[in-house]
């Protein structure tokens, strides 16, 4: 059921701004149940599932999974959820926005991260991640302790298959045409209706502990 008592965070933004980034230290600084559509994705298409099988040409063209799909799974999340939780990369369409507020885990902030583009390309490029549990890295601003090499398991890391810079372009015209609009959609609520979501933007040009510090103070959190 819905509870105002917990805190429930969406992080909006570009692709490769920082958000699964964030969300990994704001999940554990608040106990937050990280829910990311695209590391749900990734598995399915490692599992083989059928569903795997319907997102992966879409992912690797850089373009969305249909809403019904992204739905259908996050409703899935928001059934079995006892607590707070952090949405990253979800919503992503005014569809997928309006089933949120529609839905039991109706989010009380958005936090909304902004970067240029060629910041975002050069991010992108030196990209490395852990499969199995989705921590990133980079090869220059954040790089693992072993080059190559995940720091909890030494397990290899790999790049992502979207993250060419062709692909990468694709994927911020997709951003700014289908997912932008959720900008105005929450900061005009917030304007309107006490009830809505708070909405504030941080700048993602920062140091991860300083954006993180931004997103934390527009909480109404300390660290
Ligand atoms: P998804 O996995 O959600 O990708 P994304 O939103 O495009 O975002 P990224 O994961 O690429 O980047 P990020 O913002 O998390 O940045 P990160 O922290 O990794 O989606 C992938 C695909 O799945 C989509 O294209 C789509 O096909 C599909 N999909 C997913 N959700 C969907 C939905 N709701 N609807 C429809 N389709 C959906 O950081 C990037 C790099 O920068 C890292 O190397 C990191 O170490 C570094 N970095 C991070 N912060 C900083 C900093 N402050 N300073 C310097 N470097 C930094």
């Amino acid at each position: 059921m819905y509870n105002r008592g917990v805190m429930r965070v969406v992080l909006l933004g570009p692709p490769g701004v920082g958000k699964g980034t964030q969300a990994g230290r704001l999940c554990a600084r608040f106990g937050l149940l990280h829910i990311s559509t695209g590391d749900m994705l990734r598995a399915e298409v490692a599992a083989g599932s059928e569903l795997g099988l319907a997102a992966k040409a879409k992912m690797d063209a850089g373009d969305l999974v249909p809403d019904d799909i992204i739905i259908g799974m996050v409703e899935n999340k928001i059934r079995a959820l006892d607590g707070g939780c952090l949405f990253d990369g979800f919503p992503r369409t005014l569809e997928q926005a309006q089933a949120l507020d529609a839905s039991a885990a109706k989010p009380d902030f958005v936090a909304e991260l902004d970067l240029d583009d060629d910041a975002i390309v050069e991010r992108m490029s030196g990209r490395l991640w852990h499969p199995a549990s989705g921590r990133v890295y980079h090869t220059r601003f954040a790089p693992p302790q072993t080059p190559g090499k995940d720091d909890a398991t030494s397990e290899p890391l790999a790049r992502r298959a979207d993250d060419e810079e062709e692909t990468v372009r694709s994927r911020l015209a997709v951003y700014r045409k289908q997912t932008l609009p959720l900008s105005e959609y929450y900061s005009a609520a917030a304007a309107v209706n006490e009830n809505a979501a708070r909405y504030f933007r941080v700048s993602g040009a920062m140091p991860p502990d300083e954006v993180a510090a931004a997103i934390i103070a527009g909480l109404g959190k300390t660290l």
